[in-house]
């Protein structure tokens, strides 16, 4: 059940994203940078707050005349102010919305990546939490109403010991006190906020937290336009005397409030309740797969923190020498963070399939699908081509080649080191070579396409020799769902290839020092050979 919604929600993403992209290119895809558009308006929201600050008069009895004077005396400036932060802090909730949706449907929030997950449900809360807040300061029909109804919700609950709601609704009894305190929980939830967010992204290397300058520049226009063109304004000063009835709501923010009136106010904080536990546990429902973590193998590890550099997941921390071999540090596997996607498998530099060690041993591998194991699945499936032109496919299996039974499956494509494209070509094993990765803005592993490719332009240790024919070589990017895609791209490959005369391999060049590829720089008992 859960997969078919996933699944379902997963063609609705690719739907709008793979025809976007093929337009304006990966960078430009706003869905593949919804944590970094989250970041980004967050950033606008705060520098606007600040902005509008200097101007809001945070007593109950002038907040309201300051933000009038802030929305229509300065209206070109502050009230622009107003307007931004009013609409970044909408699209924080749209981003989180379709964040939250896009990491389920591509099935990037269980097992080890519980921990993003969960830590994204206090964000939930902790963003309505500000933009109710927010609300509240205005000081007008609307922030009445969104104190009345919140105040109802918080009488349900058994924290305070006499009504707060009634406060709202007889003038005589009200005070400020609620009101500063609303004002200073409009500044420290966000604070909160900031908190929770840089957590979020800890067991994540190279977080992805500043969108691309092009699409920031988008997007902030974009919001300068809104803001011109329909600036957020107040709808009349409260009136403690009567109940407000037809106020104008943000969707994004209050949708639930109307609900008290349908649900009661039992029943918003029931579906709260629920909505939580639900988002809470999924990373926990079954089924539940998980290989086992990778496993370093010091005798034949030199400590040069390849792995740890490529590793998406900071899994492996660089650490003093524990054996007699003399190299000062050593990789350490940290198995609750290690999502067994092998990239560190192909960063190794002992990862080489040319080595006639009679076991292929290599510094880092994975338990549950060796380093071994795949040079022998890359053999058998070389064996097993046929026709003009032999194509071997290394297929991610979340790539749209994961179901050709010919290809060898990889859980992530980074995972073969560049020596095996190497030793395919060199070896005659066949004529061509096919990597077959998820779809550029999508990848699974997160980093794993973007070492792939600069491994093979030589811009990334270890490097694809230079005596590699490039002309045998395709890298195919498409989701696990685009099969019919991937097969066409590896038959136009395959018809290319056809077409070239028979291969003629150059020699080994001298190596770069600066760079160097698999089968150099082995710990000595290794005892490489190629
Ligand atoms: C203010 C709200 C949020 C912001 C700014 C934010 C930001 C980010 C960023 C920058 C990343 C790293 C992306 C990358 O480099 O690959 C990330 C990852 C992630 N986020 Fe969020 N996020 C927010 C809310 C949420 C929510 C509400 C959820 C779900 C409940 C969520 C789930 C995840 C997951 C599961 C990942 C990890 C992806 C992976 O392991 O590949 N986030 N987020
Ligand atoms: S398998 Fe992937 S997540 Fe685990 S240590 Fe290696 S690179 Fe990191
Ligand atoms: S030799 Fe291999 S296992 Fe050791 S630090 Fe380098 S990449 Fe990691």
């Amino acid at each position: 059940m859960i997969g078919r919604i996933r699944r379902a929600l997963r063609y609705g993403f690719e739907f709008i994203e793979q025809p976007f992209e093929r337009l304006f290119g990966p960078a430009l895809n706003p869905l593949a940078q919804l944590g970094a558009l989250g970041f980004f308006f967050f950033w606008i929201v705060v520098v606007s707050g600040i902005y509008l600050f200097i101007f809001f008069d945070t007593g109950i009895e002038r907040a309201y005349e300051s933000v009038e004077y802030i929305s229509r005396e300065q209206w070109f400036h502050a009230g622009v102010m107003r307007s931004l932060h009013r609409y970044a802090s909408d699209l924080m909730v749209v981003m989180v919305a379709t964040h939250l949706l896009r990491q389920f449907a591509y099935d990037q929030y269980r097992g080890v990546r519980w921990f993003s997950w969960f830590t994204g449900l206090p964000m939930i809360w902790l963003l309505y939490g500000s933009g109710i807040t927010g609300y509240w300061l205005v000081w007008d029909r609307l922030a009445q109403y969104v104190a009345l109804t919140t105040s109802e919700l918080l009488d349900r609950l058994p924290i305070f010991g006499e009504p707060i709601a009634r406060n709202f609704v007889f003038t005589g009894t009200l005070t400020s006190r609620f009101f500063t305190l609303m004002v200073f929980m409009h500044i420290a939830v966000p604070l909160i906020l900031l908190f929770i967010m840089w957590v979020h992204i800890l067991r994540i290397s190279r977080p992805k937290i500043n969108p691309p300058r092009t699409l920031a520049a988008m997007s902030l226009v974009a919001l300068i336009g809104v803001a011109l063109w329909k600036p957020a304004l107040s709808q009349g000063h409260v009136d403690l005397a009567m109940v407000p009835v037809e106020v104008g709501l943000d969707w994004f923010y209050l949708p639930l409030y109307p609900m008290t009136d349908i649900w009661g106010r039992g029943g918003v904080w029931e579906f709260l309740g629920a909505f939580s536990l639900i988002i809470g546990l999924m990373p926990w429902l079954p089924p539940l797969r998980r290989a086992r973590a990778a496993e370093v193998d010091l005798a034949h590890c030199n400590g040069c923190a390849r792995c740890a550099e490529d590793c998406p997941y900071e899994a492996i921390r660089m650490v003093g020498r524990t054996d007699s071999l003399p190299f000062p540090s050593q990789a350490q596997v940290n198995a609750a963070l290690c999502t067994s996607c092998g990239i560190c498998v192909g960063a190794c530099p002992s990862s080489t399939p040319f080595r006639r060690s009679e076991e292929l041993k290599t510094g880092i591998d994975l338990p549950d699908f060796t380093l071994k194991e795949l040079r022998e699945r890359t053999v058998a499936a070389a064996e097993a081509l046929q026709g003009p032109a032999r194509i071997l496919v290394f297929a991610c299996e979340h790539s749209g080649a994961w179901r050709l039974d010919e290809a060898v499956h990889l859980p992530c494509v980074a995972m073969a080191p560049p020596s095996l494209f190497d030793f395919v070509l060199s070896r005659d094993l066949a004529d061509g070579v096919v990597i077959a990765g998820c779809a550029e803005s999508a990848c699974f592993s997160r980093l794993g396409i973007a070492w792939t490719k600069q491994r093979i332009a030589g811009a990334r240790d270890p490097y694809l020799r230079a005596r590699v024919p490039r002309e045998r070589i395709a890298t195919i990017w498409t989701s696990a769902l685009a099969t019919r895609q991937a097969a066409a791209d590896i038959a136009a490959f395959t018809a290319k290839i056809a077409a070239l005369p028979r291969k003629k391999l150059r020699l080994p060049r001298a190596p770069n020092p600066s760079s160097r590829s698999n089968d150099e720089h082995l710990p000595a008992e290794a005892g490489s050979a190629t």
